[in-house]
């Protein structure tokens, strides 16, 4: 099950956000929204390519293990705001030739497996095939961030052919369990609740801190039970392993 978190690409509310008040700097003319048009287009390409490859990979799963490493996947393409917002923040100049070199999550999947053998799996299947690549790879789950938060990043480089040819594109996809997701969400909203006192903002930091070391111990006894009764394959175990994936040194 693949969740859209926006409609399909929309070029009439690209080019009013792109025409908008609060974005004139400098003041964008007709060529250019073409341009921011054509480039989306070319990300939403992208995002599909990359879902109907994980699909495929579940699929054939299910075809030959009776089992769905995919609970379900999100996908989502960055709204203009986020993307100016973002570009202003790293203090880049707003075009596309600087989104194109230094934004990698214009396009975004968010494949939620069951099991963590899942994600490793899947994201590991996934590196191997031949026409895409793996551009960066970040390993929250061996390497967890100081607030618990775990998932698998890895951003892939998919061909999308136009007329003109092969352009490849970046993908954002993070790889988590049902519990990984679960905690993420719950910690996201807490970080976005700015009226919090701080002592009770701490306090529930404190508190997602130790759940996710519990959901960590839970997961690992649960895949023990399900490595034991489930005949599917895995790839053993982290991307390090892999060859074609290149671990983020800065982890
Ligand atoms: P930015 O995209 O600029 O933030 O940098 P990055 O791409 O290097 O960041 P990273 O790969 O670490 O994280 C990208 C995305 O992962 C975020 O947009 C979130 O969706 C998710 N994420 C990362 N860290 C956290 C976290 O601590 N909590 C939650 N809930 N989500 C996170
Ligand atoms: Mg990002």
């Amino acid at each position: 099950m693949i969740l859209d978190r926006q409609s399909r690409l929309n070029t009439a509310e690209i080019r009013a956000r792109l025409n908008s008040t609060e974005f004139s700097s400098p003041n964008i003319n007709a060529d250019e929204i073409s341009q921011f048009i054509e480039l989306f287009q070319v990300y939403e390409g992208a995002m599909y390519e990359l879902s109907t490859k994980l699909e495929i990979l579940d699929n054939e799963f299910q075809v030959h293990f009776s089992h769905d490493p995919i609970h379900h996947m999100e996908r989502r393409l960055k709204s203009v705001n986020s993307i100016i917002e973002k570009l202003h923040r790293k203090n880049l100049p707003v075009n596309t030739k600087s989104i194109k070199d230094n934004l990698f999550d214009i396009a975004g999947i968010r494949v939620i497996c069951n099991y963590r053998d899942d994600v490793y799996s899947v994201s590991n299947y996934l590196s191997q095939q031949s026409d895409i690549q793996v551009l960066r790879v970040k390993d929250y789950i061996k390497s967890p961030k100081q607030n618990g938060y775990r998932s698998l990043h890895v951003i892939y480089a998919v061909p999308v052919f136009l007329s003109s040819g092969a352009h490849y594109t970046p993908v954002e996809v993070q790889f988590r369990t049902v519990a990984m997701d679960y905690w993420a969400s719950l910690e996201h909203d807490l970080r976005y609740k700015t009226d919090l006192p701080d002592t009770r903002y701490s306090e529930h930091s404190q508190t997602l801190l130790d759940c996710a070391r519990s959901l960590q111990n839970i997961e690992v006894q649960m895949q023990q039970i399900h490595r034991d009764i489930n005949s599917a394959p895995r790839l053993d175990n982290a991307p390090q392993s892999h060859p074609l994936i290149k671990s983020d040194d800065s982890l």
